[in-house]
This record gives C-alpha cells, structure tokens and sequence, in this order.
C-alpha cells in the first residue's frame, strides 16, 4: 500500500467516523432537545442529555434547596437518580416526579445520614433500582449559627452528627461503590474562607468536606473517579436565609460583585461541569462557586 492509499484509506476512515459523529451528534441532539423541551415543562435545568448513555447518581439531601437542583440537573444530563430526603418525603416524590415527567429516571429514599445503616440503605436501595453508582454528591447538611458562648451542645452535636459524619458516611459509600470514571462531590462552604462571626462550629463540620476529597481522591488513585468539594456561598435556600432578616440579605446582597444571591441551579450548574465527561481533570480540589464575595 502507498503512502496515497493508505492517506486516501485513513482519510475515507476519518470521513465515515466524522460522518458517524456527526449523525449521532444530531440524534443526541434531538433527544436532548425533546427531554430539555420536556426537562424545562417540568421545571428543571435545561442542559444537554445523553439519552443512550444513563449513567447513575446518588444525591444526599435532594428534596430542596442546593440538592434538588443538582439532581433535577443531573437528570436532565442522563443521569438516573436517587434523590434522598430526611423528613419532607413529599419534597423527595414532588423531585422524583418532575424528572420522570421531564423523561429521566428517579426514585428516592428517605435516610438520615447521620446514621450510617441508613446511608447504607439509601446505596442499596439505589443499587437494587439502577444497577450501580457513578456520581455520588454528599449535599445532606444542616446550619445553626450562634456565637460561641451561646452555641448549644444540641446544636453543635446535630451538625457534627449530620455535616461531618453524614459527610463522611456518604463519602465512605461512595468510596467503595462509585464505579471506575465516577466523580464524587462534597459540599462544603465558602465560609470555610469567609469566616464570619457565629459560623464557627458549622464551618468546621463543612471544612472536613474539603479533607474528606483532597484524601480520598489520593486513595482512588487509578479508578480515573475524581473527588472534589464544592463551597457555595450565599444560596438563595431556606438553609441561607430563615432567621434572617431581609435588610440582613440586603446586605450580603451588597457584598456580592454581582449584586444577588447565588441561585440553587447556579450550584447544579459547576456540579454538572464536574460531572460531565470535560470535568474529569478536576481532582481533589475544593471548588468556591460564590459569585465572587470570598
Ligand atoms: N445555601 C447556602 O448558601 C449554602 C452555602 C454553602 C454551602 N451550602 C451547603 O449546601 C448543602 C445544601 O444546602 P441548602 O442550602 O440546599 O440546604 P436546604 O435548603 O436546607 O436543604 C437541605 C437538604 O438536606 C436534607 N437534609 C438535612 N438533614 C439531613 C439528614 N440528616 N439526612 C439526609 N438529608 C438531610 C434536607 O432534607 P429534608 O427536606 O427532608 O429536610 C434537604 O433536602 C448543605 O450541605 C449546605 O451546608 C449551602
């Protein structure tokens, strides 16, 4: 064979898989387009989805808020997933129920994860419905704030339980099941930088986040998962602004350089990046979405 004919084979070779590409770049767009026409009826984030690829995530603490919006977006990415609540169960099925009528695939399941049986359930019962896990997103957590000397053992002790523990739980799990190429989330908080009066207690349960994933995407070495911390800050959730008042929003709103309070999909949005097939880069790093107040 010439050099001509083999320029001419590989050229014909790379004109057939452009080709290829091309035709299944248009089918993946036109069923991403349907399930985002159907994703954006049903409320969740538009994006693109990879229909033929359903690829499976576990999403600690999706019944609202931050949560939520990961797994809508998820979903609305190709994901089948588990959504997971501790009390609103009808939060978790209103959840479950807009990805299905978006197209996607979702169950939930009620587990605090503060308890490390139930987080063990909540896997199980992921892994019975969907076959394994390939994203898991420790979002689960919970915020009281008090000065020092006002702070109370319940309170502290609670975020210990559920931010720290819980996190830790959530990322053991998903240590040992999240399948080769996964990507595993904790989310921290941009106050682990910010360091405000009365979030002592709670940014230090937040902090392990950061620990948790800078280790643990050392441990994983060669399974090509990744394992970040994500550090919202100032996200427009009941986590954020109950016992606030509005001239107190206001005036965080003030110290932001784009004059508003983060948005829950904003989140989903870096969560996606991460998740996606161009995030696998990302290691063991802590990643501050915040609009830019820290
Ligand atoms: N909002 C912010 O500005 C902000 C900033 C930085 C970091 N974060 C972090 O982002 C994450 C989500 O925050 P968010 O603002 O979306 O909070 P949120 O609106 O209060 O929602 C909290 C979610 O966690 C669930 N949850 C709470 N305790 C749980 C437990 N023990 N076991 C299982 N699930 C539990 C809740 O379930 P139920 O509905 O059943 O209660 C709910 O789905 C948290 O880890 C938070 O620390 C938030």
């Amino acid at each position: 064979m010439t050099n001509e004919d083999k320029n001419n084979g590989s050229q014909s070779e790379s004109l057939s898989r452009r080709n290829m590409l091309t035709a299944a770049a248009v089918a993946s767009a036109a069923g991403a387009m349907a399930f985002q026409a159907n994703a954006q009826t049903a409320g969740a984030a538009p994006a693109a989805a990879r229909q033929g690829d359903r690829k499976v995530a576990v999403v600690t603490g999706s019944s609202r808020g931050i949560g939520a919006a990961i797994a809508k977006r998820l979903a609305c990415d190709g994901y089948k997933v588990t959504v997971n609540c501790v009390v609103n169960r009808d939060l978790a099925a209103a959840v479950v129920r807009d990805i299905k009528a978006a197209g996607g695939d979702a169950i939930w399941e009620q587990a605090d994860v503060s308890d490390p049986a139930a987080v063990r359930r909540l896997f199980d019962a992921n892994d019975k419905a969907f076959g394994g896990v390939d994203v898991v997103v420790s979002n689960a957590g919970i915020m009281r704030l008090a000065p020092f000397r006002d702070m109370t053992d319940q309170d502290f002790g609670r975020m210990v339980d559920v931010n720290m523990k819980g996190g830790f739980y959530v990322m053991r799990e998903g240590a040992r099941r999240v399948r080769n190429g996964g990507r595993i989330i904790g989310l921290s908080s941009s106050i682990t930088q910010l360091r405000s009066p009365t979030y002592g207690p709670y940014a230090a349960t937040k902090i392990a986040h950061e620990i948790y994933a800078n280790i643990l995407a050392k441990e994983l070495e060669g399974k090509q998962i990744s394992v970040n911390a994500m550090a919202p800050g100032l996200v427009n959730t009941t986590l954020f602004t109950d016992g606030k008042t509005e001239a107190q929003i206001a005036g965080f709103v003030q110290r932001t350089p784009h004059k508003r309070l983060g948005e829950p999909s904003d989140i989903a949005d870096v969560v996606s990046v991460l998740c996606g097939k161009d995030g696998g880069w990302v290691n063991g790093q802590t990643i501050f979405a915040n609009g830019g107040v820290v």
